[in-house]
């Protein structure tokens, strides 16, 4: 488990957000009761422990960021398009992102000023090719494709979780034609990490990371910084 505050920056504006990853399915004591109820009612186990995952991830973030030690004093909720609603006393406009992926969970509690959508993703080499047909690139992206020197299931997995992540930035999940959602300018910023702006979102910026066999993107406001990336370990 990691928990770790970053600083958002935009101008002379700073924000605090919080980051929280889990790697174990953890027991239910931090649910709520209304939450264990819905923790019940889903058959599968995977959802369960989905459920789990995420939930924890997301209150460790808001926990952090409240503060608010008892996690069970946090709820989540889903709103319209299945997006999270944070509900405590004292959350405000505090709003969290969150994500799971094979037994990882990821989230972001931040201010809703400042919109975020997170992202993560296994790298899968089998369906790489099938899915970059299918992201409906852009120009831009074509050509990173070609001259950034990542193999295409690595490729595949930034240009997938950039859209998801700004699907979730702007509380649409991917439920749009996938290529609207499409990078521009994508830049390296050292190993493993790019940079890139999104094409009909001139408004949002996507931060992408490799980490061993997964990759995890951001997307949040163009005019603002983020202090530090995140840490998955
Ligand atoms: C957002 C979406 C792309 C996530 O898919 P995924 O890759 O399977 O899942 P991830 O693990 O990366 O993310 C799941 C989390 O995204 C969040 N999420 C779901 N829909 C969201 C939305 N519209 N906006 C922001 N976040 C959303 C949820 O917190 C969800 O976790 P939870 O179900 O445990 O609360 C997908 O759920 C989607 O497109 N949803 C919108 C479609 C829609 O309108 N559905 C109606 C639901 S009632």
């Amino acid at each position: 488990m990691t928990v770790q505050t970053l600083v958002l920056r935009h101008g002379r504006i700073e924000q605090r957000v919080c980051f929280a990853a889990v790697d174990a399915v953890p027991s239910e004591e931090f649910l709520s009761g209304s939450e264990k109820e819905q923790l019940a009612g889903y058959k599968f186990a995977a959802k369960k422990k989905d459920f789990l995952l995420g939930r924890l991830a997301a209150k460790r973030a808001l926990g952090a960021l409240l503060p608010e030690p008892d996690l069970r004093r946090i709820e989540i909720g889903a709103g319209d398009h299945g997006e999270p609603l944070v509900r405590h006393p004292q959350a405000g406009s505090t709003e969290v992102t969150l994500s799971h992926s094979h037994g990882v969970a990821v989230a972001l509690a931040y201010a809703a000023a400042y919109p975020m959508g997170i992202d993560l993703e296994t790298i899968s080499a089998v369906s790489a090719g099938t899915i970059i047909g299918e992201l409906g690139t852009s120009a831009p992206e074509q050509a990173w494709l070609a001259a950034a020197g990542v193999d295409d299931a690595t490729a595949c997995c930034v240009l997938w979780t950039a859209r998801e992540a700004l699907g979730k930035a702007l509380k649409v999940g991917l439920n749009r034609p996938l290529g609207e959602l499409a990078l521009t300018d994508i830049r390296a910023v050292g190993e493993g990490n790019w940079v890139g702006r999104y094409l009909n979102y001139p408004q949002c910026q996507c931060l992408s990371q490799a980490h061993g066999d997964r990759v995890l993107s951001l997307a949040m406001p163009v005019e603002a910084e983020l202090g530090a990336w995140p840490r998955l370990k």
